[in-house]
């Protein structure tokens, strides 16, 4: 029996240039980024604000104070405000969350045209006090007097004052997503030299592609709020004039003693947004936008974070390519995330081994051999940087583009994320 099957079409993204935490977007918050990518993509689409239905928005260090950062996107942005917004969180997967949400809500004919991304500041983390000062604030707000007010704070000591910042820590293991990438190195060989190569081409990648405008269709200008006077353009943490002499001159940071991983082949701490606009097939025919790709299919996996932690993708890879019904041997253009240089060679190895397939993911042939040559063609999340929430949606674009630079029918994304979660996602050209 003939069965209907929808498409959801990737119409457009656009993102915020990437910058260093601290630097161009220092007092902007991760909702004052969302805002601006996605005013800028309702702009750039020429779409009618009146059909969104729905946006969906990832972030992974969300603000005390508007956890809802898709809602807050929505009121803020002049977008018709019957449309609801919700936000979803799964790491540095989180906007590819939003965006297989959103296109599950076209799927099912729940929505036509929903907008979906992600936004994250780290230069605006939520900054924590110790247990026992958060009692005596909460319990001297809960007096009546200036005495016993006073009076809660008569049990604190100094070290109770110590500010408590988020970490980019595992609550499971404890580890870091550095120190768990070191155990990943060192477990599977990955050499420091082998890792310095792949970030160097990872910058010069990425400044080729921004010298040479590849970027001009999914990178905004931002005219910096609220003083209007830094115009940024372009990403502000590739260094193109980068060495391996250079590279390898740098200290270890997870592990300073025996460890291979640096600053130069890790993502850098990292501020920015991102947003694509999804439709239903039929609705960007009825409106004559022509889409620059269509979502084929996509599978989220996790793995054991006491095991090796950024080995996620390798999970969720067969069966994204299984529900496309294609193998790895059929994409033209991959581009996998970087949290760590480490980390992709050591997916990228675990992808092609027998052993693994077999111990590992109950299968009896390996998955498939990637070329690390072959992957992140404009650079990769080492050199422009990694926003958490917003990275899955600069990657769907940047494969979409080149989806239709290269002609090559399918693409695939992968990232990995904390709490040992990887995504797979195929999309197809036409
Ligand atoms: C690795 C990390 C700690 C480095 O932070 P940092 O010390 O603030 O980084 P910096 O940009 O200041 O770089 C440190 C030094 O390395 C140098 N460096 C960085 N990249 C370089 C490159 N490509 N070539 C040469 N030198 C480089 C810098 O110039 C700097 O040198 P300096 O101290 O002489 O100025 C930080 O980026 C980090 O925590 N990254 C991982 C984030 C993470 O866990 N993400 C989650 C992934 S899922």
């Amino acid at each position: 029996m003939w069965q209907y099957t929808p498409r959801v079409a990737v119409i457009r993204g656009v993102r915020t240039p990437f910058a260093k935490s601290g630097t161009h977007y220092a007092h902007l918050s991760a909702l004052d980024l969302g805002k601006l990518a996605v005013s800028e993509l309702v702009a750039r689409s020429g779409i009618d604000p009146k059909s969104v239905q729905e946006v969906v928005y990832g972030n992974v260090i969300p603000s005390v104070k508007a956890p809802n950062i898709a809602r807050e996107i929505v009121l803020g942005t002049g977008l018709p405000r019957k449309i609801p917004g919700y936000t979803v969180g799964k790491a540095c997967a989180s906007a590819n969350q939003a965006i297989t949400s959103a296109s599950d809500l076209i799927f099912r004919g729940y929505a036509d045209t929903v907008i979906a991304g992600g936004s994250e500041s780290l230069s605006d983390i939520p900054i924590l006090f110790s247990k026992n000062f958060a009692e005596a604030l909460v319990g001297a707000s809960k007096q009546k007097s200036v005495g016993r007010k006073l009076g809660q704070f008569a049990k604190i000591r100094p070290k109770d004052l110590a500010p408590d910042a988020p970490a980019i820590a595992e609550s499971t293991t404890g580890l870091t997503m550095g120190e768990s990438a070191e155990k990943m190195a060192k477990e599977n060989g990955i050499s420091r030299e082998g890792q310095d190569k792949f970030a160097l081409q990872s910058h010069h990648r990425a400044a080729a592609a921004t010298a040479s405008g590849r970027f001009k269709d999914e990178v905004m200008t931002v005219i910096v709020p609220p003083s209007f006077d830094n115009i940024v353009e372009t990403d502000n943490l590739i260094r193109g004039d980068s060495t391996l002499e250079a590279m390898a001159k740098l200290r270890p940071v997870f592990d300073r003693k025996y460890g291979t991983i640096t600053a130069a082949n890790s993502s850098p701490l990292t501020d920015g947004a991102a947003a694509v606009l999804l439709m239903s097939e039929e609705k960007a025919k009825a409106e004559g936008l022509k889409p620059i790709g269509f979502i084929k299919s996509y599978a989220f996996a996790a793995t054991d974070p006491f095991d090796q932690l950024l080995q996620g993708p390798v999970f969720a890879l067969p069966a994204a390519l299984e529900r496309a019904k294609i193998s790895l041997a059929d994409i033209g253009v991959i581009e996998m995330h970087e949290a760590f240089a480490a980390q992709v060679l050591s997916n990228i190895q675990w992808m092609g081994s027998r052993k693994i397939a077999q111990e590992k993911l109950g299968r009896s042939e390996p998955i498939g051999e990637i070329d690390p040559e072959k992957i992140n063609l404009t650079g990769g999340s080492i050199a422009l940087g990694h926003p958490f929430g917003a990275t899955g949606a600069r990657i769907v674009t940047t494969v979409c583009n080149e989806l239709q630079r290269t002609g090559q029918q399918y693409g695939l994304v992968t990232v990995c994320a904390a709490g040992g979660i990887g995504v797979a996602m195929v999309l197809e050209r036409e």
